[in-house]
């Protein structure tokens, strides 16, 4: 007799699939943050926070960061492609996208949570994208409905993308036992009409939420 909370849908969730020649997101992060496979990064290129700092802000997040620049175009024409067409109208899209690495041994981010708990505001959708095949405790996972709490993983490969609601599921990870590493990044949108200005700051950057910091405007 199968379990019907396993076989339970997971609610609000879409994996999209796009170009990889077309959008090289892997080869073009890989040239910044150096090394020749994303999945062993951890050999290239710090990868595991200094004790007591942020999972958020390791040596591979600030050669991502630094050089953001530098595919700042190829996300905008992502977003044109793949994105905004999901919206009508006008968005706020999250201007730089978060760069997160679940090592061999650590984790990505490791509290389970709803971003609703972390200031973010209703109506914000989230997307992720793995730049290496994301499976079993090296990707994310996410709950089938609030507060059900039956966590199971994200399985995506490069040249795929999530849609989820990540306001109000419980995401998280786990201590990857895969041996090899996930690199991606995610992003944040919101219609436009639905915005707010909060006048609140990310919890881990300090970056103020509004329209010219953590978000931009793009049109269809
Ligand atoms: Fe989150």
């Amino acid at each position: 007799m199968t379990d019907p909370v396993a076989e339970a849908p997971i609610l609000d969730q879409t994996i999209h699939t796009y170009d990889q020649d077309r959008f090289p997101f892997v080869r073009r992060v890989r040239d910044l943050v150096g090394g020749t496979d994303l999945a062993r990064l951890d050999r290239d290129c710090a990868v595991h926070p200094a004790p007591g700092a942020s999972d958020q802000a390791t040596e591979a997040h600030t050669r991502f960061y630094a050089g953001f620049d530098g595919i700042r175009g190829l996300y905008h024409d992502f977003l044109r492609a793949h994105v905004l067409p999901l919206f009508s109208g006008e968005v706020c899209v999250q201007a730089v996208p978060t760069f997160r690495v679940a090592p061999p041994g650590g984790t990505a981010v490791s509290t389970f949570h709803r971003d609703a708990d972390f200031r973010h505001q209703p109506g914000t959708v989230n997307f992720w994208l793995p730049l290496t095949p994301a499976f079993g405790t090296n990707t994310i996972w996410v709950e089938s409905a609030p507060d059900r709490a039956d966590y199971r993983p994200v399985t995506v490969v490069p040249g795929e993308f999530l849609q989820f609601d990540a306001i109000n599921l419980r995401h998280g990870n786990r201590a990857n036992d895969t041996g090899a590493c996930r690199v991606s990044f995610d992003f944040r949108v919101i219609p436009r009409d639905r915005f707010r200005d909060t006048g609140l700051a990310t919890v881990t950057s300090g970056t103020p939420m509004r329209i010219g910091a953590y978000y931009t405007v793009m049109a269809n």
